[in-house]
C-alpha cells in the first residue's frame, strides 16, 4: 500500500474514531458508586504535614515579593565589583554637568564592598544653580514601589561625606514629579560612615512609585545599604500582609526552603549559603542566583525563613547546599567545610541561646529555638557523581548530632530501593494533565517499606496549564487524592512553584500570582484548599465503581472542626460526561447526615482552560452551597471537568458506631 492510501485510510479510521467517540461521550451520561466505610478501623490517621508549600526564590517570589523590601539593589552591589559597573536599577536625576556618580569600594562594610560615591556640582547659589527639586539618584524599587496613603515608610541609608550635608528622602511619582512623602536628613559631620533613618508617611497612593535621595549643596556624599520597608508588614517580621495571608489561608503544615535550583547554583559561587544571609541587613553581601539570573540583597535570609515557618505554624524543612550545584561539585574528600556548615545551620536554629549559632539566633531576637525537624539534603542531584558520597557523609553527621532529624535524600525510591539510608526520598513530577492526572495510581504499588516519599515539587506544566488553568488544577487534584490514599507511604507534597512576579515569570505555572500591589492564587491554589483539612485527619476507605473508572478519583476522610464531625468525600470528574454518582456510606445510622450543615464544594468553569487575572481573580475559585438529600445513600450529579467536596456533617449522636471507636477529632 502506498502511503498516500495510508494517509487517507488513517484518516478515515482516525476521523470515524474521533466521530464515533465524541458522539458517544457527549450524548451519554454515566453512572457510578462510591462505597464508603466510616468505620475508622478500615482507615488509618493521614500525617499531620502531608499538605504544605514549597517556597523557592525563583520568579522574584521573595526579593521584590513575599519580602516587603522596597529597595532593589540596595548596597549596590548587583553590578559586582568591577568597574565599569551598573547601579541597576538605581539611575541619575540630573546630567553630567550637574552631577558625576562612580561606585567605590569604600565601603561602610566589610562584607559589602561597594558604595556609591556622587559628586555634586551645582549648588543651592553661585554660579551653577541646581534645578529645582535637587539633583541625585533614585530607585525605581521592583518594577515601581507599592506606596499607599496614610501608610508609613521606613527608610535607612549610610552616608558619608566632609561637609555638612542636606539630603532630601522622597517618596514620587514614577517620573519624580509628584512627591508623596518627603523629609530632609540634614548633618554637620558625616565623616565617619553613619546611619540615617526618616520615617514617610504617603499622602496619596501610587502602585508605582520610587525612592529619590536627592540634593542642592555642592559636595561629594557617599552612600551605602538604602532601604525602604513598609512598617505595616505580618508582625513586623518584614512579610508583605497580603501575600503572606494567601499563605496562610492554606494551612501549610510544612513550608521547604529556599528552593529548588535555588540551592544548588549554575555554579557553587552562586549558591545559597545560609551564614551569608543571616545577622543584620546592612551586613549581608547579597548573591546572584545564576540559575533563575536575579540578585537579591538577601534581605529573606536563612532565619526569616525560618521566622516564616514558624508565623505559619509549618514545619521548616531546609534544603542545604550539599557541594554540588549544576556544573561543579566538591569531591566528597572534601566535603568537610559544608558538613561543619549544615551543623552550624542546625545549631543556629535549634541550638539553646549560648550555644555559638544559637547565639547568633538570639541576637536576631529569636531566643528560643526553631522546631526544626526536617533537612534535605541538595536537590535532584541524585544523578551526580558525588551525590552519595557526599550525603552519607552528611547522613551520617547530621544523625550523630541530631540523632530526632529526618533526612530527605534526593534520590526517587517509587520504582525501587534506595541503595542508602533515608527517611524520606524525593519525588518531583511535571507533566502534561493526562499523565498527572494518572499518577493518582503511582504509589498504589510502591514498596511499603523504606523511606517515605516526599512529593516536594508537583505540577501541570505545558500547554494544558496556560498560565494557570482549570485543566492543570484537576489533574493535580486527581494525583493529591491518589497521594491521600496513599498516605501510609507519602508523607509530604507540595506544590511548585509557589509564587511568580508577573514582571519576571522565569517559571509557568505558579500557585499565587502578583505584581506590586495585587495577587491572586491560580485554579492550582484554590485546588489546594481542598486539602486543607486532610492532615492529620482520618482516611476512611472508599471504593469507586464506575465503567469509565480512568476519568474519576475519589477519597473519603473523617474530620472535625469546632466539635463538629464531618465525613469528606472529594471527588474529581476529568472526564467529559456528567457522572451520577450514587454514594453509599457502611457503619453509620440511617438518618447520620444532618442537612444542615452538610455543604458541597465545588471547583469547576464553563471552559476547561479558563484562568484567573488580577481582573477576575476568582472567575475559578471554589463555589459553597448546601447539599440536598445528604444521607448514607445519596446520588449526586458530578459536571464534566470538575472537583467536587461533599461536607457530610455527622449528627453527634450517631458517633458512636458499634464495634468501632467513634470519629477521631483529627488534631491540628
Ligand atoms: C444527562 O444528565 C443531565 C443532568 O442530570 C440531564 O440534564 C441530561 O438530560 C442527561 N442526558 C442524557 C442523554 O441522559
Ligand atoms: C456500566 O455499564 C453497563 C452497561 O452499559 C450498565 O449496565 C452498568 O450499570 C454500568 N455500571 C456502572 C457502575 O455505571
Ligand atoms: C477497603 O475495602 C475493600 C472493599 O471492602 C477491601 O477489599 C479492601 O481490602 C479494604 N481496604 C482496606 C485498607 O481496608
Ligand atoms: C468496614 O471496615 C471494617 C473494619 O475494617 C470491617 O470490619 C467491615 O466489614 C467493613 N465494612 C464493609 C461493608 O466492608
Ligand atoms: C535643605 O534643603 C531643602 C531643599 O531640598 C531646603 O528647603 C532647606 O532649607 C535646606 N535646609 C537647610 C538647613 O539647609
Ligand atoms: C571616626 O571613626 C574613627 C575610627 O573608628 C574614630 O577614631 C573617630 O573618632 C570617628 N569620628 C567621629 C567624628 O565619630
Ligand atoms: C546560658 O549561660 C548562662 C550563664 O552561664 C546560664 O545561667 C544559663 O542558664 C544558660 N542558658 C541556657 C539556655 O543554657
Ligand atoms: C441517578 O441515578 C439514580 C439511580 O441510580 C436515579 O434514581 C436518579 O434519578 C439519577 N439522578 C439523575 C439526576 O439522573
Amino acid at each position: 500500500m502506498g502511503s498516500f492510501c495510508r494517509a487517507i485510510l488513517g484518516f478515515l479510521i482516525q476521523f470515524c474514531v474521533l466521530y464515533w467517540c465524541s458522539a458517544i461521550e457527549v450524548d451519554t451520561n454515566e453512572t457510578a458508586r462510591l462505597f464508603v466505610n466510616a468505620s475508622e478501623a478500615s482507615g488509618w490517621k493521614i500525617p499531620e504535614t502531608l499538605f504544605g508549600i514549597f517556597f523557592e526564590e525563583i520568579n522574584h517570589a521573595g526579593a521584590g515579593g513575599l519580602w516587603a523590601e522596597l529597595v532593589s539593589n540596595r548596597g549596590f552591589e548587583s553590578g559586582g565589583l568591577n568597574t565599569p559597573s551598573n547601579i541597576d536599577p538605581w539611575s541619575v536625576i540630573g546630567d553630567d554637568s550637574l552631577l558625576l556618580y562612580q561606585l567605590t569600594a569604600h565601603h561602610a562594610f566589610d562584607r559589602n564592598k561597594v558604595a556609591l560615591r556622587m559628586e555634586v556640582f551645582c549648588d543651592s547659589k553661585g554660579t551653577k544653580v541646581c534645578p529645582t527639586g535637587g539633583v541625585g539618584i533614585f530607585n525605581p524599587g521592583f518594577w515601581g514601589m507599592n506606596i499607599e496613603q496614610g501608610k508609613t515608610y521606613k527608610v535607612v541609608l549610610y552616608i558619608r561625606s566632609l561637609q555638612s550635608v542636606n539630603i532630601s528622602v522622597s517618596l514620587t511619582g514614577s517620573n519624580g514629579f509628584r512627591t508623596l512623602a518627603t523629609d530632609n536628613i540634614i548633618a554637620a559631620d558625616v565623616s565617619n560612615w553613619t546611619r540615617a533613618e526618616v520615617l514617610l508617611v504617603a499622602s496619596d497612593t501610587n502602585h508605582n512609585s520610587r525612592l529619590q535621595l536627592t540634593t542642592s549643596k555642592k559636595g561629594v556624599i557617599w552612600f551605602d545599604q538604602v532601604s525602604a520597608m513598609p512598617l505595616d508588614t505580618y508582625k513586623g517580621h518584614g512579610f508583605r500582609n497580603e501575600l503572606f495571608g494567601m499563605l496562610a489561608d492554606l494551612k501549610p503544615r510544612f513550608i521547604r526552603f529556599p528552593g529548588g535550583c535555588f540551592v544548588e547554583g549554575e555554579w557553587l559561587r552562586n549558591a545559597f549559603r545560609w551564614k551569608e544571609t543571616i545577622g543584620p541587613w546592612e551586613e549581608r553581601p547579597g548573591h546572584f542566583g545564576d540559575v533563575w539570573n536575579y540578585w537579591t540583597d538577601d534581605g529573606l535570609g536563612y532565619f526569616e525563613f525560618l521566622q516564616l515557618a514558624e508565623d505559619l505554624g509549618a514545619a521548616p524543612v531546609w534544603v542545604f547546599n550539599n557541594g554540588i550545584s549544576h556544573n561543579d561539585q566538591v569531591d566528597t574528600s572534601s566535603i568537610s567545610p559544608f558538613l561543619q556548615e549544615v551543623l552550624d545551620s542546625i545549631e543556629f536554629a535549634r541550638g539553646d541561646s549560648n550555644s555559638t549559632w544559637g547565639s547568633v539566633r538570639a541576637a536576631m531576637g529569636h531566643s528560643e529555638p526553631f522546631d526544626l525537624r526536617y533537612v534535605a539534603s541538595g536537590n535532584e542531584d541524585c544523578g551526580k557523581k558525588n551525590y552519595r558520597g557526599n550525603y552519607l557523609k552528611f547522613y551520617d553527621a547530621i544523625k550523630l548530632a541530631y540523632p530526632d532529624i529526618k533526612i530527605i535524600s534526593n534520590c526517587d525510591g517509587s520504582n525501587q530501593q534506595l541503595d542508602h539510608p533515608a527517611d524520606f526520598y524525593d519525588y518531583h513530577i511535571y507533566s502534561d494533565s493526562n499523565s498527572v492526572f494518572s499518577l493518582a495510581h503511582k504509589f498504589d504499588h510502591t514498596s511499603r517499606s523504606g523511606p517515605k516519599a516526599f512529593v516536594s515539587e508537583y505540577a501541570v506544566t505545558g500547554k494544558d496549564a496556560g498560565t494557570g488553568s482549570l485543566l492543570a488544577a484537576l489533574a493535580e487534584a486527581g494525583f493529591l487524592i491518589g497521594v491521600e490514599r496513599n498516605s501510609d507511604i507519602v508523607e509530604m507534597a507540595s506544590y511548585a512553584p509557589l509564587f511568580v512576579n508577573t514582571n519576571d515569570r522565569r517559571w509557568n505555572p505558579d500557585a499565587i500570582v502578583f505584581n506590586s500591589f495585587q495577587q491572586y492564587g491560580t485554579p492550582s491554589y484554590w485546588m489546594q484548599h481542598f486539602f486543607i483539612e486532610s492532615s492529620g485527619a482520618t482516611l476512611l476507605n472508599s471504593t469507586l465503581k464506575a465503567n469509565s473508572s480512568s476519568s474519576l478519583v475519589a477519597s473519603a476522610i473523617a474530620w472535625s472542626e469546632d466539635d463538629k464531625n464531618y465525613l469528606r468525600i472529594k471527588v474529581v470528574n476529568f472526564g467529559i460526561n456528567t457522572v451520577n454518582l450514587t454514594i453509599s456510606t457502611d457503619g453509620l445510622a440511617p438518618n447520620s447526615f444532618l442537612s444542615f450543615g452538610s455543604t458541597k464544594t465545588v471547583l469547576a468553569s464553563s471552559n476547561l482552560m479558563d484562568e484567573n487575572s488580577f481582573k477576575d481573580p476568582k472567575k475559578v475559585s471554589p463555589v459553597k452551597s448546601a447539599v440536598d438529600g445528604a444521607g448514607v445513600n445519596m446520588n449526586v450529579i458530578l459536571s464534566p471537568h470538575s472537583f467536587t467536596s461533599f461536607d457530610l456533617q455527622i449528627e453527634s449522636n450517631n458517633l458512636r458506631m458499634p464495634g468501632t471507636d467513634s470519629i477521631r477529632k483529627s488534631s491540628y
